[in-house]
């Protein structure tokens, strides 16, 4: 997803917007652009690059005496990322100034409409049709607000839209639909940003703009009006928490590594005050409103995309196992194409790491009018999907800045575990086993972690190959799809990932002397089947790499070609320890090769298009 973050104020506008793009820089993006009021015009530097290139143009320029400034990191949707297609777009004259994240689903046929009115476009993106629209209407209202007002009106499809102009230099005009904005709201100056990293460097508060709402941000007042009623709403700032958005990468040469070995933390901040063990209870404060609908749930239904995907599908198998409830999970990017009926007791649970997914947040949008309980598992507070759901569980793992999420993972399926104990509290047998086992999963962790080493030294001798397999089975099948991911996405080298029960039924044909396979195999219950699967592969020529326990080795010693032997851990917790072990190992095969590991090509950190 790109990043938005403009300025208005007293002086020197421009640097506050790059501190704000350079806090954004994570959810990765392909070029990049600033606008900026000098005292007669506006100009503006565009880059199909980083955002350090734009600052490499912007130091002979006097931005010193700049009152107002708006930036952008794009992720092309329409037009490729090229210097031409960068943000901000403008009208003829050069008075008006658009940065926009999202897609304007109506663009061609506004474009052709302005067209027709003798509107000449310079650029392929869709975005371009906002200023020249803004134009079109001022030329008419001589009234600003009321000209970015029908533009917006005219507009479909998902935007966070910020604009300044030349006729109002003192002021910057924004616009929400699906996609985050907020104002950030300082001591002599106020910003607007997709998040609260954007705003961070000057403002001390934050105020989220809601779906169909539009700002009027001057330095030192704000104005926010419904689009749908016309009225003005008036919504408190909340506190700005520096914590939540400062972060640096500390001695690790990776986000992603270090936010790896953040896992013990990360489990930790999970069950936080949500665990006492010496009571048997869990407490998740966040459902308390729902607890009477909770009780009379029938099905869930998990929607997420990606590695939250994965996580609910570990979600699955705890919820029935351990609370007897079917669960069914679905990618939110399908879920809007079924036309499944549903019982009024079932839930719907969205898990997001950003709380920012499109495809997620459609998929809560297209169940609104059936009323039923949605319930969300979102990492970042304050985030649409958080403020879309009827309750949900915060995962307090903190930002996560790798664009291949890993420390979110762990977070969400610690929380699943919580989520399916206190369903089932009184159902299931393993509860108090369970609970226990959980608590002292953070120092488990850490000799996952202690294996580091290890794992590395074998990831190393596999990271010529340019195919892998993963499998696994029950629990330990999640874990077979995420290792996948983790690998395609951070090193790009073609990873499949099956239930061990499926090799069989054709992927086995894939398997020879340079397809190896990685097999998650520490269940005591499943050992038998897994080794199987081993002397399938083995008879094919393949190379296997087994994780298993230090009781379930003697199963694979003679068969495997490389151990990773993992303390001994339940089925249920296992993908929790399991999920750290295949991140490392794709770190590491990353690493060898050179890869840009935090930001690897093609992807964004949080995908705010369909
Ligand atoms: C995971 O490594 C990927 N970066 C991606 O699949 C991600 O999990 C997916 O886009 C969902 O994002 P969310 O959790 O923020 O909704
Ligand atoms: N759709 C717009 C474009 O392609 C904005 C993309 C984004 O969100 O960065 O320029």
């Amino acid at each position: 997803m790109c990043g938005i973050v403009g300025f208005v104020g007293d002086k020197n506008a421009v640097e506050p917007v790059l501190c704000g793009l350079r806090n954004l820089e994570y959810r990765g993006y392909d070029s990049a652009g600033v606008a900026f009021y000098d005292g007669s015009k506006i100009r503006n530097v565009k880059q199909a690059g980083r955002v350090a290139a734009l600052e490499n143009e912007l130091v002979d320029l006097d931005i010193i005496n700049t009152k107002t400034a708006i930036g952008h990191t794009r992720w092309a949707t329409h037009g490729t990322p090229t210097k031409l297609n960068a943000h901000p777009h403008y009208n003829k004259d050069k008075t008006i100034f658009v940065v926009h994240n999202g897609i304007i689903e109506n663009h061609q046929e506004l474009r052709s409409m302005l067209e027709a009115k003798g509107y000449h476009f310079v650029s392929h993106t869709d975005t371009e049709v906002v200023p020249h629209l803004i134009d079109f209407y001022y030329q008419k209202t001589k009234d600003m607000e009321q000209a970015f007002t029908s533009a917006i009106n005219d507009l479909s499809g998902a935007y966070a839209i910020v604009m300044m102009s030349e006729i109002e230099p003192n002021k910057i005009l924004a616009a929400k639909l699906s996609s985050p904005l907020a104002i950030g709201v300082g001591k002599k100056n106020n910003m607007v940003g997709s998040d609260a990293s954007a705003v961070a460097d000057a403002a001390k508060k934050i105020v989220y703009l809601e779906d169909y709402e539009i700002a009027i941000v001057e330095k030192n007042k704000y104005k926010i009006r419904n689009l749908k009623n016309k009225k003005i709403v008036t919504r408190n700032p909340e506190d700005l928490l520096l914590e939540d958005v400062r972060s640096s990468k500390g001695s690790f040469e990776h986000f992603m590594l270090k936010e790896i070995h953040e896992a013990p933390k990360t489990i930790q901040n999970a069950i936080l005050g949500r665990i006492k063990i010496e009571t048997n209870e869990i407490k998740l404060g966040g459902l308390d409103s729902v607890a009477n609908q909770l009780r009379n749930i029938d099905r869930i239904i998990i929607v997420s995309c990606g590695t939250s995907y994965i996580a609910g599908l570990v979600g699955e198998y705890l919820i029935e196992e351990l609370a007897e409830v079917p669960v069914e999970v679905q990618l939110a990017s399908e879920f809007k194409y079924r036309k499944e009926p549903y019982s009024p007791n079932t839930a719907i649970l969205a898990i997001s790491q950003s709380g920012e997914t499109a495809d997620t947040i459609a998929a809560l949008k297209k169940i609104e009018p059936q009323g039923l309980l949605t319930l969300g598992i979102v990492n970042s507070p304050g985030s649409t999907i958080s403020r879309m759901t009827k309750a949900g569980i915060y995962c307090h793992a903190g930002p996560e800045i790798s664009v291949a999420s890993t420390k979110a993972f762990t977070a969400q399926v610690t929380i699943l575990v919580l989520l399916a104990l206190s369903l089932g509290k009184n159902r299931s047998k393993l509860y108090k086993d369970l609970l226990v086992e959980l608590a002292s999963l953070p120092k488990t962790a850490e000799k996952i972690l202690s294996l580091s080493p290890a794992i590395k030294e074998i990831a190393i001798r596999y990271s010529h190959h340019r195919d892998f397999m993963f499998i696994g089975r029950g629990y330990e099948y999640p874990v077979a799809l995420e290792g996948s991911l983790k690998l395609k996405e951070i090193s790009y080298i073609h990873a499949e990932a099956y239930a061990g029960g499926e090799l069989k039924h054709g992927p086995l044909a894939l398997i020879d002397e340079n397809f190896p396979t990685l097999a998650l195999a520490s269940s005591p219950t499943l050992f038998d089947k897994t080794a199987s699967n081993i002397q399938e592969i083995k008879a094919r020529g393949g190379k296997t790499i087994v994780v298993t326990t230090k009781k379930q080795q003697k199963h694979f010693k003679t068969i495997a070609d490389d151990l990773i032997i993992i303390p001994e851990v339940s089925d249920q917790l296992s993908p929790i320890l399991e999920a750290i072990v295949v991140q490392l190992f794709s770190y590491f095969i990353a690493a060898e090769k050179g890869c840009d590991i935090d930001k690897p090509r093609n992807l964004a950190k949080s995908v705010t298009v369909e």
